[in-house]
């Protein structure tokens, strides 16, 4: 195991449906402070199970991640993950949707509406914080009852 990484997977597996769904198998891993790894695979090699046992939202199967030197038990702060399918609350404006992580982590309303904007701002959406999220906004309308 490689001495003061960031993230370190230890011979871990993580086996699905009783052991009949292998994910990944005795991987062993470890990621420096600011390295950027990329990990490329055909589909259903274990990609996004990988990312979501680093993440602490499943538990692998046997062996050890950890992260910082501790070992990842439940999703903690300062680790994020992009899911792969867009992942909009459609019933939120984009700024809740911006806000949601920060909201639940329980941030003043002053703090989320200043970091709200300001990552709005940053991928130039200025002006559509109050706007509908894309996924409502593309939505045909529902249609009337009569
Ligand atoms: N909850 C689950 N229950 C059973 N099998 C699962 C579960 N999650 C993932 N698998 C299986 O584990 C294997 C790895 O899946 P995973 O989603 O990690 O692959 P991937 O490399 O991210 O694929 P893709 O490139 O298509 O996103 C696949 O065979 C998948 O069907
Ligand atoms: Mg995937």
């Amino acid at each position: 195991m490689a001495d003061g990484a960031k993230i370190v997977v230890d011979h871990a597996s993580k086996l699905f449906l009783e052991g009949t769904v292998v994910a990944f198998r005795n991987l062993e891993l470890s990621v420096r402070t600011n390295e950027i790894l990329s990990i490329v695979g055909p589909s259903g090699c274990g990609k996004t199970t990988l990312l979501r046992c680093i993440g602490g939202l499943l538990a692998p199967s046997s062996g050890r991640i950890l992260i910082d030197g501790r070992a990842v038990d439940r999703p903690r702060a300062g680790v994020a993950i992009v899911f792969q399918h867009f992942g909009l609350l459609p019933w939120k404006t984009v700024a809740g949707n911006v806000a949601f992580g920060l909201k639940v982590a329980g941030a003043p309303r002053r703090l989320l509406e200043e970091r709200a904007g300001r990552y709005i701002d940053l991928v130039g959406l200025g002006g559509f914080g109050s706007s509908a999220s894309a996924w409502r906004a593309r939505s045909p309308p529902t249609p009337k009852s009569s």
